[in-house]
């Protein structure tokens, strides 16, 4: 059935969403209203650990304008999560949930009030009287998890580490006797804030089947779906939820934000009620990146073979779980970067604490790994007087090599391919040789860095990946007409133009023939999750599936032909506990980045100047958004490297505004991206394609860390690299 003359995989058609987003047309939840509407306000915690004692709401109940006040006695299970249900819904007391009366961080929430207006609900939840009790507080990962530190959640055991993975590879003194080069490193890595432009915001009412309908940004609908119904004791059936157009996720809208307590209310007083966050709402209501505190050892032979490594990593988890234990399992894995070492011990850590609980965020673990791994050899190149795109080169995966969980990732692995292709678009010999002419006491002075990645694709860790499609082919002789059903996330990335071509192209007829119905849990399956650069492959294969199915039911002349698929990817296998021995992925995609970059050593200003990032995709199903992804992960990623400086103080959060919490804007952005797409095929990806969203996020970090090294001398073992940072740094080495 395929059409030649239909081949749309790999063309750079325009959005599927482009005119209504550009022209404004695109309804956002903030956007969203109905006749008889009413609003809510959150009361939060303000404080990072207290019980409370008593809530009193009566002068908040008598504000003029208020309908209703609802505490934690009002939720019928209050208890919710992705991962585990750890957190409650709404603390206080008057909940059958054991520590339900407890919050343990400042975005904690404890009261809703819902108005006739969003003023009267804003006024009158000032009024809300609460008594707490302040109980000890711990901010400190590496405080928490020491005996006798106060409990966070003392109802789940008598310690604060919720997570700790451990690698035992080969035999780590046998690695470090055969190493004649030793590399150190103590890393801090801090916090990051997802920033989306539209910040958290919904609409919930019950629809004429009495079904309560929430329409809201996130990155999974079944899921939301489930831990709503969860919360409000009810049968899934009973739950709608919808997604408007999405302002960006980044792995922030994986865990609820407002989902649960807007069905709720309108549950409870059956008419709509919508609530819009504001900026300081966004940054204290959601999670946020692992920080972590980094010990790293590495042993290198004189010619340059990674021997051993042992790393200890202790990650703040925050107040609750949400996705640390998914976040930690992928930095376990990837923490040896790309390469193959044969002697490997590792001990990973999340511990809870009374911060921001962190969460998915671009990468889901890796770019804090991947940090550790190429600073340790951008550290070993200096070491060894060794070109680090060679070092490199020597010590990446080969087909049959091994990575820290014992097994060899699925072929064909491209990490010397990627390397090659950064290194020499970038023109790296050459450059070295200019910058290595500049004159020594230059204020301004240039130099160059480069760092590897790879991303697994999908969960996985012995989790069944699993995606969902429906095709209806509509027509009598010819397909008019094609109909995709697929609940997945459009967050911005391009995926719904993707599935689109894919459907086209499996199905050989021209895109504009395609209509896709999707955001929705009623009458459709569960996609998974928009996250851990999962959507191509998992929907490409679904779509792929259903297509099939379809054509041969046009073929037998059904009218419409319906093919409906659900795609599981191939087995994997969670950590064996005592050695982390598994198959923990059955994709992964790999990167590499060349930066150069121009250090002010007056100022400690640093300023990216060049980027080029080559990335296999496997295959670009839409190369233009592909360097749109591209794009936009390295200035998100220059925000980590250069910029976001998440400042959180005895557990309260002093940069809670985007005018004290600093993102790129344009005038930021690199003077320069070059995006290279390679592709070697995955054979199990849809059409070849791995997987992009996270990427190309990974090695800009480091590489930026190794360029302001190569112009400065100076190795950052913290950032953001603020130029106040930088300068005391650079006074450091002028006045020792
Ligand atoms: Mo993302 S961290 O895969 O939502």
């Amino acid at each position: 059935m395929e059409n030649p003359a239909y081949k749309v995989i790999g063309k750079s058609i325009p959005r599927v969403d482009a005119i209504a987003k550009v022209t404004g047309t695109a309804r956002y939840p903030g956007d969203l209203s109905m006749p008889g509407m009413l609003h809510m306000k959150i009361r939060f915690a303000e404080r990072p650990h207290a019980r409370i004692l008593k809530i009193d709401t009566s002068r908040a109940e008598a504000y003029p304008g208020v309908v209703a006040v609802f505490t934690a006695k009002d939720v019928p299970v209050n208890e919710y999560g992705l991962q585990q249900p750890d957190q409650p819904v709404l603390c206080g007391p008057g909940s059958d949930k054991p520590g339900a009366d407890v919050v343990r961080f400042v975005g904690d929430q404890v009261a809703l009030v819902v108005a006739e207006t969003e003023e009267a609900a804003a006024a009158a939840c000032k009024l809300i009287d609460i008594e707490y009790e302040d109980l000890p507080v711990v901010t400190d990962p590496r405080e928490a998890m020491k005996p006798g530190a106060p409990l966070i959640h003392p109802e789940r055991g008598d310690t604060n580490v919720c997570v700790h993975y451990k690698i035992r590879k080969g035999d780590i003194s046998e690695g470090f006797a055969q190493a004649d080069i030793l590399v150190e490193g103590e890393y801090q890595l801090p916090f990051q804030e997802h920033a989306y432009l539209q910040p958290e915001a919904g609409l919930a009412y019950v629809d004429e089947e009495g079904r309560i309908v929430v329409q809201v940004a996130g990155q999974w609908t079944h899921t939301d779906q489930k831990q709503i119904a969860h919360a409000l004791g009810l049968p899934l059936e009973k739950v709608r939820v919808i997604y408007p157009a999405i302002g960006g996720a980044f792995g922030g809208r994986e865990d609820m934000s407002v989902q649960i307590v807007l069905a709720l209310a309108a549950w409870k007083l059956n008419r709509p009620v919508k609530i819009v966050w504001s900026r300081r709402e966004s940054i204290i209501g959601h999670g946020k990146r692992h920080p972590m505190y980094v010990r790293a050892r590495w042993g290198a032979t004189r010619e340059g073979k990674l021997v051993a490594a042992e790393t200890e990593v202790i990650a703040d988890a925050g107040a609750y779980l949400y996705t640390t234990n998914k976040v930690l399992g992928n930095a376990t894995v990837v923490h040896t970067g790309p390469y193959f070492i044969p002697h490997v011990k590792a001990d990973v850590y999340g511990v809870y604490t009374n911060n921001l609980p962190t969460c998915a965020f671009r990468g889901f673990g890796a770019p804090q790994a991947l940090f550790i791994a190429e600073m340790q050899m951008s550290k070993l190149a200096e070491k060894l007087g060794m070109d680090p795109v060679e070092l490199r080169l020597k010590n990446a995966l080969r087909e049959g090599d091994t990575l820290a969980v014992g097994t060899t990732p699925p072929d064909p692995i491209s990490i010397s391919k990627v390397i090659q292709a950064a290194a020499e678009r970038f023109g790296w010999e050459q450059r070295k040789r200019e910058l290595s002419q500049q004159p020594p006491n230059a204020t301004l002075r240039r130099g160059i860095g480069f760092a590897c990645g790879f991303k697994n694709v999908g969960f996985s860790f012995g989790y069944q990946e699993n995606c969902w499609a429906r095709i209806e082919l509509h027509g009598a002789e010819e397909i008019e007409r094609v109909v995709l059903h697929h609940a997945g996330a459009e967050v911005g990335q391009g995926t719904h133009t993707v599935m689109v071509q894919m459907a086209a192209e499996a199905l050989g007829v021209p895109v504009e023939k395609v209509t896709l119905i999707t955001h929705d849990t009623h009458n459709m399956g569960n996609a998974g999750s928009v996250s851990a650069s999962r959507m191509t492959f998992m929907a490409g294969n679904a779509i792929r599936g259903a297509a099939e199915m379809a054509l041969r039911k046009w073929k037998d002349e059904e009218r419409p032909a319906i093919g409906e698929y659900t795609y599981l990817a191939p087995k994997t296998t969670p950590f064996t506990p005592e050695t982390g021995y598994s198959m923990p992925n059955f994709a992964y995609a790999y990167a590499a980045q060349a930066v150069e970059v121009e250090v002010d050593t007056e100022t400690g200003q640093v300023r990216i100047v060049r980027v080029v990032a080559a990335d296999d995709v496997g295959q670009a199903i839409n190369p233009k958004l592909v360097e749109g992804q591209v794009e936009g992960a390295i200035v998100q990623a220059e925000g980590y490297a250069l910029l976001e400086n998440f400042i959180m103080k005895d557990g309260y959060v002093l940069t809670d505004q985007l005018s004290t919490y600093l993102i790129p804007t344009v005038l930021d952005a690199p003077e320069k991206v070059e995006t290279v797409i390679v592709q070697v095929p995955d054979p199990r990806g849809p059409w070849g394609a791995r997987g992009v969203g996270e990427l190309p996020y990974l090695p800009l970090t480091p590489a930026v860390l190794a360029a302001i090294h190569d112009a400065t001398g100076v190795w950052m073992h913290a950032f953001p690299v603020t130029p106040e940072r930088l300068w005391q740094a650079l006074q450091a080495t002028r006045n020792p």
